[in-house]
């Protein structure tokens, strides 16, 4: 079995202020993108590497991809302007059989824990599907107009990646998604909708995505404090 990975990096990233989508700011002389690359190019069970960015990237992200010696990056493809488009043609873009296993992971988390991607994968050698996702860990509380309700949060997650599938069944749920209409914000909403099973692996706290001015702060100082991907 085979192992590729999609990384869409062609969102415009609005809400971090500023001219740079965030997975292009550096941070400790590297891109946001190129440190997401090299935690699935230092793993030993992956294959293959596709990044996904806007047209106007495609040249400029070769070049830092090649001169950060990232030697399992195959392509850099042009995204589409929903993140299911990226994606969709990130997968294209890998040369694996549909049993083959493909994880899609978002550009702007670049601390994910290396043990958490080998329980990922793991999972999905098992069960044919993995997705990443933190355990809600504060009171919940739902407020629609003036109605307010406490749901357990022993029942939710925030979803995180990578999320894991095998290469036939995303094609065939992206095939299913467009004939519908579906815009699919990620990958586990998708499959979920498309009747794949698929295994739960807790992820981390670290493994968050850089959003806000805040998290990228954050993501300044844990660097300098010498975290890096445990
Ligand atoms: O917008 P959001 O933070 O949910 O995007 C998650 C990931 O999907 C980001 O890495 C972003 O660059 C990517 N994306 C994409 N193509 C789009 C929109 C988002 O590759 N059209």
């Amino acid at each position: 079995m085979r192992r590729g990975v999609v990384i869409p990096a062609a969102g415009v990233g609005k809400r971090l202020g500023g001219e740079t989508p965030k997975q292009f700011v550096e941070v400790g002389g590297e891109t946001i993108l190129a440190r997401a690359v090299g935690v699935f190019e230092r793993n030993d069970r992956i294959d293959e590497i596709v990044a996904v960015v806007s047209r106007s990237r495609v040249e400029e992200t070769q070049t830092t991809l090649r001169r950060g010696g990232f030697r399992k990056v195959v392509a850099v493809v042009e995204g589409g302007s929903e993140r299911h488009e990226s994606v969709r043609n990130g997968v294209a873009a890998l040369s694996l059989a549909d049993d083959d296993l493909v994880a899609v992971h978002d550009a702007a988390r670049p601390l994910l824990p290396a043990e958490t991607l080998d329980r990922a994968l793991d999972a999905a050698e098992d069960t044919g599907g993995a997705v990443v996702c933190l355990r809600a860990r504060d009171t919940l509380m739902k407020s629609v107009g003036a109605e307010i309700s406490h749901p357990n949060r022993r029942d939710f997650f925030y979803v995180q990646t990578p999320q894991i599938f095998r290469r036939g069944d995303l094609l065939r749920a992206f095939a299913q998604a467009a004939e519908r209409g579906e815009t699919p914000t990620d990958e586990s909403s998708m499959m979920n909708a498309f009747g794949a099973t698929f295994a739960l692996v807790e992820g981390s706290p670290l493994n968050f995505k850089v959003t806000s001015p805040e998290d990228l702060l954050l993501l300044r100082a844990l660097l300098a404090y010498g975290v890096t991907n445990p």
